[in-house]
């Protein structure tokens, strides 16, 4: 018996309270053992490092989580064997809003109008002069928290008291586009596999459904899903999320995108098959995702969507009884591509950690809070999937234990933040819990040692 080529190991990238993506389940049929490794918060690089390489491990699939992405970037230098997918570059703009930024110019990919400033002065002196409405993000941590972090300001008074108020670093600013909606797409392959509308509410701006945006998956225009396949070509993305919005104006712009989504469970499943063929030698078949199938999936309750697997489809044998061939028919030019692995870096963090490399001497950051800690963006959904890093309970109790901080203040942050964004704000800024009244400098410092404490148990 002749031996078949042997395949490579994989393993999947896993962080401690981070949702995962990828389950071994996404994988049916791959003959090998799939591995598992994961992170574990605090200073665990040499921990993770050795245990790859122990389990021979040749490509590390999954998400990286925007507060963990600089210190992959360390850990894939450190294992230049190892095909981290999708890769650390492709994977760049999980990072952050600016980075999105920073990609979409260099590909030339059409975005509102941005201005991105580490220098609070000059961010001053262009919104003393901007025209307004502006937008205004927070650039870095978790995205997707149904635009908690997205404002809209109508006047320089109140971009100065947004950012005095909230201090985000650095200063993101977007003019701010009037749309008609925006539109999420989901490619593999380079190739649209989902996509839908989502509408604001009547009168209002904000499209996210978490604040009462409707969404549907009828008749989304070819420009947007090409728009969408330049960005994941440009990318080397294996799998992809683009956030197109649609201008009153008829034009569109990137507004997000990133490897990192939240996706039902068959989506993952296809991910999966995608992979499959990409690593298999010849051993699997590419799936085939008919264009357009959202149309007719998203007919579906999400509820019965949500536990549906492993739907697949064959290709289209048309039949011959009237001698008729109509070929062309669905697929329209979306061909699923195969992604090329890419040595090298494309965004060293030497150049493009401009968060980390350009710190402002005055600004005082407790040097516990710019730790990595468990982020919960991996795939925070507005859609499919429940925030389930920490609940409210458990909140509750982290605070409960802190010295000082009784039932009306944790109320009261609860109130103010909700479950995840604290967590958010204990991982990114944590000084934004001090619009808490009462709660100051001393006391936040308790809890900020006490929420490390606590993620790191
Ligand atoms: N420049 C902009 N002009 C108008 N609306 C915007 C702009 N940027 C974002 N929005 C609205 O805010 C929502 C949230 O912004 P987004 O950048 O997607 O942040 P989040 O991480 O909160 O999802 C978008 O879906 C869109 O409806
Ligand atoms: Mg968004």
């Amino acid at each position: 018996m002749t031996k078949k080529t042997s395949l490579p190991k994989i393993g999947l990238l896993y962080l401690d309270y981070v949702l995962r993506f990828f389950d071994k389940s996404n994988f049916k049929g791959w003959p090998d053992k799939i591995e598992q490794v994961t992170y574990h918060w605090g200073n665990d690089k040499a921990r993770f490092i050795a245990e790859v390489k122990r389990k021979k491990i040749d490509v590390l699939i999954g998400n990286i989580p925007a507060t963990a992405y600089e210190t992959f970037r360390d850990i894939a230098r450190a294992l230049p064997e190892v095909r981290f997918l999708p890769s650390l570059d492709s994977q760049f703009s999980n990072k952050s809003k600016e980075n999105v930024t920073h990609f979409c110019r260099k590909y030339d990919l059409p975005i509102p109008h941005t201005e991105i400033f580490y220098i609070p002065e000059k961010a001053q002196s262009y919104l003393a002069s901007a025209t307004y409405p502006k937008i205004i993000k927070r650039s870095y941590g978790p995205s997707n928290y149904g635009g908690y972090f997205v404002h809209k300001v109508d006047s320089y008074e109140e971009a100065q008291s947004l950012l005095s108020e909230k201090r985000y670093y650095p200063v993101y600013v977007q003019d701010f586009v009037p749309m008609e909606a925006d539109i999420r797409v989901m490619l593999i392959g380079h190739k649209p596999v989902c996509a839908f509308w989502r509408r604001p509410p009547e009168g209002e701006w904000l499209t996210n459904t978490s604040q009462g945006g409707s969404m549907d998956y009828q008749g989304i225009p070819k420009s947007v899903l090409d728009l969408a396949t330049k960005t994941s070509k440009a990318a080397n993305a294996e799998y992809w999320a683009c956030d197109i919005a649609l201008g009153k104006d008829g034009k569109l712009r990137i507004l997000e995108c990133a490897t990192a989504f939240a996706a039902f469970p068959y989506i993952r499943d296809w991910i999966g098959q995608y992979l499959m063929w990409l690593l298999g030698e010849g051993r699997f078949h590419k799936p085939n995702i008919p264009i357009y199938n959202w149309e007719e999936l998203g007919k579906i309750d999400a509820r019965f969507l949500r536990t549906m697997r492993h739907i697949g489809f064959s290709t289209y044998t048309p039949s011959q009884d009237c001698g008729e061939l109509f070929t062309d028919m669905t697929e329209q030019r979306y061909p699923i591509f195969d992604t090329q692995y890419r040595a090298g870096e494309e965004w060293p963090s030497e150049i493009w950690n401009l968060q980390d490399n350009f710190k402002l001497p005055a600004k005082v950051v407790p040097a516990s809070a710019m730790q990595p800690v468990p982020g919960s963006d991996e795939v925070m959904s507005e859609t499919d999937l429940p925030n389930v890093a920490f609940d409210e309970s458990q909140i509750r109790a982290m605070l409960g234990e802190v010295k000082g901080v009784g039932d009306k203040m944790i109320d009261d942050i609860l109130a103010t933040f909700g479950a995840t964004g604290v967590v958010e704000a204990l991982n990114t800024e944590p000084e934004q819990l001090c619009v808490v009244k009462n709660l100051k400098a001393k006391k936040l410092e308790k809890i900020v040692d006490h929420w490390h404490a606590f993620t790191k148990a």
